[in-house]
């Protein structure tokens, strides 16, 4: 791995962060974020291995989407479930105020809660869920955030339910590919917006799966998957630590 991969770079922040990005650019940011996500973050395979086996007949699937920034994958999540004639209940939850009015802005019809809160507000409220996940917030994270995420993660999981924290794997390949691929969109489908800056400086912000085995608790899995993602992930059946 080269010198700038070689160890997480938590020192640069994502510019999508500042409190003072622009905010047509930041607007712009959220509503690239489905694309993005459709490319490499594989929704589809969530919404079928994870989302959709646990809906019970019996009541609404209750799901907890933590920094779910525009909200894409909440919708998409609602949209699947609606036209399989499934129930949920979907919070999308942020710490960002500004993404939580642009989600809620933007939502569409489908029906999401949007929470501008920390996961630790919810445990106090006594809120559980039967699936807790995220998709590229982990690099967003300090050590001590991310521990805070995965104990409140455990805390708001009904029994029985599902954690899974999804992620980019830093890599070399991974922020090559990354850079070639947006070089030609930047002025046109990702101009005006953090993409590809933020994308760059995510990567290296990134775990790989061998850094993320060794600081997770007891109890979690870690996976990699392709291209260059990782899931930190926590099935109900684990005995709690
Ligand atoms: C890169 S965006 C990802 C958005 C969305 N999940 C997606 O996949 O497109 C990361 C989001 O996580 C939010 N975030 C970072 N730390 C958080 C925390 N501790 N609790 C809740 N949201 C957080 C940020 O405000 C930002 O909106």
């Amino acid at each position: 791995m080269s010198p700038a991969l070689r160890e997480r770079d938590v020192d640069t922040r994502e510019l999508m962060d500042d409190p003072h990005a622009d905010a047509r650019m930041l607007a712009r940011t959220y509503g690239r974020f489905g694309l993005v996500n459709a490319l490499v973050s594989r929704p589809g395979t969530l919404y079928r291995r994870d989302i959709r086996p646990r809906v019970a007949r019996s009541r609404p699937l209750r799901i907890l989407d933590v920094g779910a920034g525009g909200g894409d994958l909440c919708r998409m999540l609602a949209g699947r479930l609606r036209r399989d004639g499934l129930e949920a209940e979907i919070t999308a939850l942020d710490v960002d105020e500004r993404a939580i009015r642009w989600a809620s802005a933007h939502d569409r019809g489908a029906g999401i809660r949007y929470r501008r809160a920390l996961t630790t507000e919810l445990v106090a409220e006594g809120e559980t869920y039967d699936v807790v996940l995220s998709n590229h917030v982990l690099h967003h994270l300090d050590d001590a955030e991310l521990r805070v995420v995965l104990d409140d993660s455990l805390r708001l999981l009904a029994p029985g339910g599902l954690v899974t924290h999804r992620d980019i794997a830093r890599s070399r390949g991974a922020h090559a590919l990354f850079a070639a691929a947006t070089w030609p969109l930047s002025g046109t489908v990702l101009a005006d917006s953090f993409i590809r800056e933020d994308g760059l400086i995510s990567i290296r912000r990134s775990y790989t799966v061998a850094e993320l085995r060794t600081i997770a608790p007891n109890g979690w899995t870690v996976r990699g998957g392709v291209p260059s993602r990782l899931e930190l992930r926590w099935e109900g059946h684990h005995a709690r630590p």
